[in-house]
């Protein structure tokens, strides 16, 4: 490695994780090279734009262009040459019978592998099951004209989409997975920024940074299907899920994050995480966490069937031929992402059954009129909601929640509403004259 210098930094795969990971790079003041084999991604990156929605992202991408830290290329020619730490963010998406589809991560080292000619560090950031980091190295190795003098490390990723930008430059907790003290001291170069600002550095094995990732993960996925558990309670019980949210969330053991009750969890990461994590045990042989995430996943496909079931109480028992307006389709609010959205499943299940479905989201309609392009896309909440006779609020944007029930009252044929992200009014809404009915509340 070049002495006197900090680290030069190359980021392969430029999506939702890799993006954010190369511009934070280099606005902490990194020499950033980052690829994807999209050429497409890389040429809109390097023009400044981002794309995908996140908050915050494109003016730090022009800064950090402007800059000349942060450069954009198609070549693993230009990226073995360049970099000293090369950050491994491809995709793991949901492959055969829940296991990740590790094939992203085995092209993506095989295309740098023969590029690598001198001592450089590897750091895998995608969420991979256990094993994989291991698998990794003696393959890079093997490949890698530099040989043993390419090290390779783990480094999980625990950015929140909609928060990526601010998670990305101060984490809660940096991990890191290490062969070697050489290895770790590189990586407190690279992340020398957060550490002064007191993020706490968490050093261990392969391994154990693998597994961190995918039980917190399993952990938050568990922390919103018991909620869910207890909100079906509260509905069996004529009691409110809502203020017993509240009360659990005040006890410092519990904390109040991820305890929303609602439709449930959806996106690019816990679905897919808690299956692979599943199909894990089952390899590694331990049923009671096959059984527990099992359960947690049932629970949270649970919530769309519910949500489906009080719709079609909502209109009478039937809904073909009913129109439907949702509100929401990106799996979280401040966010594009489409990926396992909740909300559009139940617009799938919605079509299925016959109804008439109009759907408005603030930034995730482009994404999700590709996937979908059968359904009718509103311009505005009203125009979804004219002649509805059911509104579904189904991802909690904050618009959502400073739409004037009394307004929305002239467009639509019955003044329904179902709110499964238990965050409107419900108060106001009744007031203005509509049937609100609320996922776990009485
Ligand atoms: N999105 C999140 O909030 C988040 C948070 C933490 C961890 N993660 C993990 O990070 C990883 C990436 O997730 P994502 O949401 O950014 O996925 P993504 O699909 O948005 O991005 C993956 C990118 O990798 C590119 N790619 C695929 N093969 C490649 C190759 N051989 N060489 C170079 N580029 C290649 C794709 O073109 C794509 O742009 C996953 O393992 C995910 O579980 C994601």
């Amino acid at each position: 490695m070049r002495s006197g210098y900090y680290p030069r930094v190359t980021v392969i795969g430029t999506g939702y994780l890799g993006l954010t990971h190369a511009v934070c790079m280099a606005d902490l003041g990194h020499e950033v090279l980052a690829i994807d084999v999209d050429e497409m991604k890389i040429a809109k990156a390097a023009a400044g734009e981002t794309p995908f929605f996140e908050p915050g992202l494109e003016p730090l991408l022009r800064k950090t262009l402007e800059s000349g830290r942060l450069r954009f290329t198609t070549s693993f020619a230009d990226v073995g040459a360049f970099g000293d730490v090369h950050f491994l963010c491809v995709g793991t998406p949901e492959g055969e019978a829940g296991h990740a589809d590790l094939s992203f991560v085995y092209a993506a080292a095989d295309s740098l592998a023969p590029h690598l000619t001198s001592e450089c560090l590897v750091v895998g950031k995608s969420t991979v099951p256990v094993g994989t980091a291991r698998q990794l190295l003696a393959r890079v190795q093997a490949a890698a004209p530099a040989g043993d003098r390419v090290e390779l490390a783990w480094n999980p990723e625990f950015l929140r989409e909609g928060f990526a930008v601010q998670d990305s430059l101060n984490p809660d907790r940096i991990v890191l997975g290490v062969t070697s003290d050489w290895g770790a001291a590189l990586l407190r170069l690279v992340y020398a920024t957060p550490l002064a600002g007191g993020t706490p550095l968490l050093k261990m094995d392969l391994e154990t940074a693998e597994l961190v990732k995918v039980a917190a993960n399993a952990f938050l996925a568990t922390k919103i299907s018991f909620i869910n558990v207890i909100a079906e309670v509260c509905e069996a019980a004529g009691a409110d899920v809502v203020p017993l949210a509240q009360a659990l969330g005040h006890d410092a053991r519990i904390g109040n994050r991820f305890l929303a009750p609602g439709l449930g969890f959806g996106g690019g990461c816990l679905p897919k995480d808690i299956r692979a994590f599943s199909a894990t045990a089952s390899a590694l042989g331990v049923g009671s966490l096959i059984n527990l995430l099992t359960t947690v996943d049932t629970i949270n496909l649970g919530r769309r069937d519910r949500v489906i079931s009080l719709a079609r109480e909502a209109v009478g028992g039937e809904l073909a031929g009913k129109r439907v307006a949702v509100l929401g389709v990106a799996f979280k609010p401040n966010s594009d992402d489409i990926r396992d959205s909740p909300s559009l499943d139940a617009c799938d299940r919605l079509v299925a059954e016959g109804a008439i479905v109009s759907v408005h989201d603030p930034v995730a309609m482009p994404n999700a009129a590709k996937q979908r392009p059968g359904l009718h896309y509103a311009q505005s909440v009203s125009d979804a909601a004219a002649g509805a006779d059911l509104v579904l609020h189904l991802t909690e944007w904050a618009d959502y929640q400073a739409i004037d029930p009394a307004a929305l009252a002239q467009v639509v044929a019955q003044q329904v509403i179902i709110d499964a992200r238990c965050c409107l009014d419900a108060t106001g809404w009744s007031e203005a004259g509509w049937s609100v009915r609320v996922l776990g509340r009485p």
